[in-house]
């Protein structure tokens, strides 16, 4: 039998800089810029800082954890998500920004989460069944993103089990 060639799409917009966003997106990339501040980061020196904000108004926000023993931190994404959903347990998340600093200041690309936390962004949106736009910071270029599926298409959920 012939395979079968298929193609998934996926979309995103992209602006210069944060005034070109929303006010409302705007607020949330500063809130993860500052956060970013108190990540705790002394093996990478790569500090991130995440925050979202709930259906209910609340901002939550989140930073990297390092460990000496390396597989022990946690990206600060999720370090945001957890917390949220664990104070919040009955409020959606509706956005998530992300930022990240390196030696020369706020990364030039934006941050893209890495594959682990794109699974727990995705178990979040399933939890509240609605997507959670993400706002990805970079000095050069800010993405925004309507939902996970689009940075985590072929996605392993609940349905899969
Ligand atoms: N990191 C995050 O916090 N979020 C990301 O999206 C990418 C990576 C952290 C993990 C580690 O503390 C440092 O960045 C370098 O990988």
């Amino acid at each position: 039998m012939a395979m079968r060639h298929k193609t998934i799409e996926i979309s995103y917009a992209e602006c210069d800089s944060i005034d070109e966003l929303t006010i409302s997106d705007a607020i949330l990339v500063r809130k993860a810029r500052e956060a970013s501040k108190n990540g705790w980061a002394p093996y990478s020196n790569f500090h991130v800082g995440a925050a979202v904000i709930l259906e209910n108004g609340v901002i939550v926000t989140g930073n990297n954890q390092e460990n000496a023993a390396y597989p022990s931190g946690l990206c600060a994404e999720r370090v945001a998500l957890f917390s949220a959903n664990a104070n919040y347990p009955d409020s959606p998340i509706v956005s998530m920004a992300i930022s990240a600093f390196n030696k020369n200041g706020l990364t030039g690309q934006s941050v893209k989460p890495c594959g682990a936390c794109r699974q727990a962004i995705l178990e979040s949106e399933t939890r509240f069944e609605k997507p959670i736009r993400l706002i990805l910071d970079g000095s050069e270029a800010i993405m925004v993103i309507d939902g996970i599926g689009n940075l985590l298409p072929l996605s392993f959920g609940k349905e899969s089990l």
